[in-house]
């Protein structure tokens, strides 16, 4: 046994562990024939996957009122806690009055297979607009995570759950590390500093500058990208993966490097989700979080910075996790490396910046993204992958 202590502790101190035990899953599946019954979508198992494996801590179920209340206005749990995301799980008016307070909810997948119990201690009406003003900063329907907000059930449905089963990712076996395993890993490499990297785009060379510029100064990379539900015009998770694999192999110091798959489902909700993703690789036991431009952003809902400056409307000490913020990183021509306007005097025409949007459009289109936006071995493998996508 390892007498090293992690230099990092969960929010709120202990890890959550929603897995039901051998007992509890015998009896829930004793119960299942006769329990209220409700189906859940992919974004819900996510959450009920998130929670039940800590990596939701301190959450140890779907968010009552006066937490969802407090996380809306405040930004904080009721307790004080900082927590940007309301963690919910809504369903219609007619499913939640068929469920009684104080019952056990079984849940299904939309496969229709258990996966899950819920004890329904509260149901409870909400305000979606004030939610997606407060949480996204628009109304715009348009936005695909007000779209979701919007499309929802208008009552959510609160209380502990448990997760019947941890059974492997389907694709990412291998890769599925969860915050008690990423913290043993942690441990056992001897990494007292450890800075995490979300993503939900395929790694281009601003991302491998900033992710490098930060392992100069911590112990060990946490390589996190999101596989959990995307909006559908995002490169698929299978492909990113396998860039990342590619990537790994040739440009990166493999004994410095966890590459671990990151189950939760993107919210695009900008600086908000950057305090939500910095919390919850906490609990995987990074003390570092990356934070570059437009983080979890899309379109021009949010600033470049905002997601960055956000960080400050927090106390540290309850943030608990240290964010490595970057500017816009590019390839610059003129000493031809990857630079920031920190690092480098070169004029705007001598710095080759692509958006994810731009990059999307050229692989749309079979064009191969430049090596100056993308390592070539990465370039190809998107091409390859993209061209029985979109029928070039
Ligand atoms: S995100 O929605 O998951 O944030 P993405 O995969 O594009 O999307 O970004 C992952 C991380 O890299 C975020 O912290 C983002 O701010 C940062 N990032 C992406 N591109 C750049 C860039 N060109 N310069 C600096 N930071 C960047």
């Amino acid at each position: 046994m390892s007498h090293y202590k992690d230099t990092i502790a969960p929010h709120g101190g202990r890890l959550v562990n929603r897995i039901a035990t051998s007992d509890q899953k015998q009896e829930f599946l004793e119960k299942a024939s006769y329990l209220s019954r409700i189906t859940i979508n992919d974004r819900s198992r996510s959450d009920l996957e998130m929670i039940a494996i800590g990596g939701f801590s301190p959450l140890t179920g779907f968010m009552e009122k006066h937490d969802y209340d407090s996380v809306v206005s405040q930004m904080h749990l009721s307790n004080g806690l900082p927590w940007s995301i309301p963690v919910t799980l809504p369903v219609s008016e007619e499913i939640a009055a068929s469920l009684t307070e104080g019952s056990l909810v079984r849940l299904d997948d939309t496969s229709g297979q258990f996966i899950g119990v819920l004890e329904l201690t509260q149901k409870y009406t909400y305000d979606k607009s004030r939610e997606v003003a407060c949480v996204y900063r628009t109304d715009d329907e348009k936005h695909p995570g007000v779209k979701v907000i919007y499309q929802q059930g208008a009552v959510n449905l609160a209380g502990p759950v448990y997760l019947l089963t941890r059974n492997p990712h389907p694709l990412f076996p291998a890769y599925q590390i969860d915050p008690a395993a990423s913290r043993a890993q942690f441990r056992e490499k001897g990494w007292k500093t450890v800075v995490g990297f979300q993503t939900r785009n395929p790694i281009h060379r601003a991302h491998e500058y900033i992710q490098k510029c930060a392992l100069e100064t911590v112990d060990g990379l946490f390589l996190h990208p999101l596989v959990g539900a995307t909006k559908s015009d995002d490169i698929p998770a299978d492909v990113r993966m396998r860039c990342y694999e590619i990537l790994l192999e040739k440009y990166f110091p493999r004994d410095r490097v966890i590459l671990a798959i990151f189950p939760a489902a993107m919210r695009y909700a900008g600086p908000r989700e950057a305090i939500f993703h910095a919390l919850v690789r906490k609990n995987y036991g990074c003390t570092h979080f990356i934070v570059g431009r437009d983080h979890a952003g899309v379109g021009d809902y949010y600033g470049t910075y905002d997601a960055q400056h956000i960080f400050d409307e927090f106390d540290p000490e309850l943030l608990g996790i240290t964010p490595m913020k970057f500017e816009h990183a590019f390839y610059c021509t003129r000493t031809q490396q990857m630079a920031t306007s920190k690092t480098s005097s070169s004029t705007p025409e001598e710095r080759v910046h692509l958006s994810g949007t731009k990059v999307r459009e050229m692989l749309r289109r079979g064009e191969l993204p430049p090596p100056e936006f993308s390592r070539p071995e990465v370039a190809a493998e998107l091409i390859k992958a993209m061209k029985p996508l979109v029928g070039i």
